[in-house]
């Protein structure tokens, strides 16, 4: 009997080591995580040079990149605005605080942290077809990722949707006034947004000189009954980070490049017919030139992907391979590690920023108000990517010259069709950039209040 039992025994314990050895050497199938094995053949050359150039510090005031200009065989740093010098250490004394673009460099530091996650390796012969197998333009599998992420941030309803890459947001906001815009009318479509808004609807529309869609203006000096209006609307705003509606009732471009935690509550998930989205300000990957619409309409999504289809064949294919990359560890934890410090890293500037401002009579930026976030269950202030400054001073009507004057550049009101009482100054470019924003304003302030202080 006892032998009997060592047998049985003995023979469960070699199925068992059967299996551990199976399922070391094979994996779970398709779907496991690739293994990493210890002989590299063809990718350490390029890790290698990846890591040397990345190691280059430029005084932590700059980055030399793989790509960059070489100089006696080595890479250059590329400074940023302020410093100079071979290895970025000199700052220009008296420089002005450009604030001017909307370079959202404010994740950077994210981003080295999670180097090891976030590397990619191209090979050579990395999809060299126009194709995926099975979709002409688009990665079936970041498709997937974008719906999954939506799902987590809790900011839009992607089932039962359409989606279409394209350039950068940029691109798919024309695509989309192009796919909306009535074709075969005798009138033009009318081309809206309510100002302040962002200058590239009115360039975009104007630029193409279509037939069958014109740039109207604003959305409150429109008041004739022609309901072939096409509207965009900016939710939240560039510049001031409000949440918004609608106000025509005609067509509409959601643009939401701007609605992910670190800017605004999330109060739920937004459901309209056409909205876009933008890697650029989400993860701050602007150079890499990624968006994407989520469309209700199967005619409409026809069109946008039309447009993209004859403008360029569809998006870089490397380009699809590195934002795969990004959105899986922006999505680790369910998001959490990434949209906090996002948001973190945006409310500390909105902290900092709201207590310069609150010394000053003659400046003001926009009130912000409080909102359930349902990312982050609780009651947050939106911290928007921008500050919308007024000049208060009566004789003050030209403020971006007036800040100019102080040494900070701003992007004038009238180039987001606003007036020029207004400037907008951008709080998502890198630390050195807003740390000179902050001691540009706290001297303009303390001027102001003829008392010097120190931040
Ligand atoms: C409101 C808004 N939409 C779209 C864009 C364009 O972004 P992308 O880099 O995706 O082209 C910007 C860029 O600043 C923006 O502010």
């Amino acid at each position: 009997m006892k032998k009997y039992c060592y047998g049985i025994c003995f023979l469960i314990s070699v199925a068992i080591n059967i299996l551990f050895s199976i399922h070391l050497y094979v994996g779970d199938g398709p779907n496991q995580e690739i293994s990493c094995r210890s002989s590299l053949t063809w990718s350490e050359k390029a890790a290698a040079e990846a890591e040397a150039v990345a190691a280059i510090s430029c005084s932590g005031h700059g980055r030399a990149f793989l790509d960059g200009s070489i100089s006696d065989g080595q890479p250059v740093c590329e400074c940023y605005g302020c410093y100079s010098g071979t290895d970025c250490s000199e700052l220009s004394p008296g420089c002005a605080a450009d604030a001017n673009s909307g370079d959202p460099i404010y994740l950077e530091p994210f981003w080295m942290q999670n180097a090891a996650d976030t590397a990619v390796v191209i090979s050579g012969w990395h999809r060299m077809s126009y194709e995926y197998a099975d979709d002409p333009m688009m990665s079936p599998e970041l498709d997937k990722y974008i719906r999954k992420l939506h799902s987590v941030a809790g900011n839009a309803i992607t089932q039962d949707r359409y989606i279409v890459f394209g350039v950068g947001s940029s691109q798919l906001l024309s695509a989309a006034v192009y796919a909306l815009s009535s074709q075969n009318s005798s009138s033009p479509s009318n081309v809206l947004a309510s100002t302040p808004f962002y200058h590239l609807y009115k360039d975009q529309t104007r630029l193409f000189n279509s037939k069958n869609f014109v740039y109207r203006g604003d959305t409150n000096s429109w008041q004739t009954n022609n309901t072939d209006v096409i509207e965009f609307v900016t939710s939240p705003t560039n510049p001031g980070g409000e949440l918004k509606k609608s106000v025509t009732g005609g067509k509409t471009i959601h643009d939401h490049a701007y609605f992910w935690p670190q800017f605004t509550p999330i109060p739920g998930p937004s459901d309209h017919d056409l909205m876009i989205f933008s890697l650029s300000k989400l993860t701050g990957h602007a150079g890499t030139r990624f968006g994407w619409a989520i469309i209700k309409d199967k005619d409409v999504y026809d069109k946008v992907l039309n447009y993209i289809y004859l403008a360029n064949a569809g998006i870089s294919k490397d380009t699809q391979l590195r934002v795969l990359k990004v959105l899986k560890v922006a999505m680790k934890a369910d998001g959490k590690p990434f949209f906090e410090f996002a948001y973190n890293q945006m409310s500390d500037r909105w902290n900092r920023l709201t207590s310069v401002f609150s010394k000053s009579t003659r400046f003001s930026i926009q009130p912000r108000h409080p909102l359930h976030c349902n990312f982050f269950h609780q009651t947050r202030q939106p911290s928007p990517a921008y500050a919308w400054v007024r000049c208060e001073r009566q004789e003050d009507n030209d403020c971006a010259a007036v800040l100019k004057a102080g040494k900070i550049i701003g992007q004038s009101g009238s180039t987001l069709s606003a007036k020029d009482r207004y400037a907008r100054l951008s709080l998502i470019k890198s630390q050195d950039d807003f740390e000179l924003l902050m001691q540009r304003l706290t001297e303009l302030v303390s001027l102001e209040n003829h008392n010097i202080e120190m931040i």
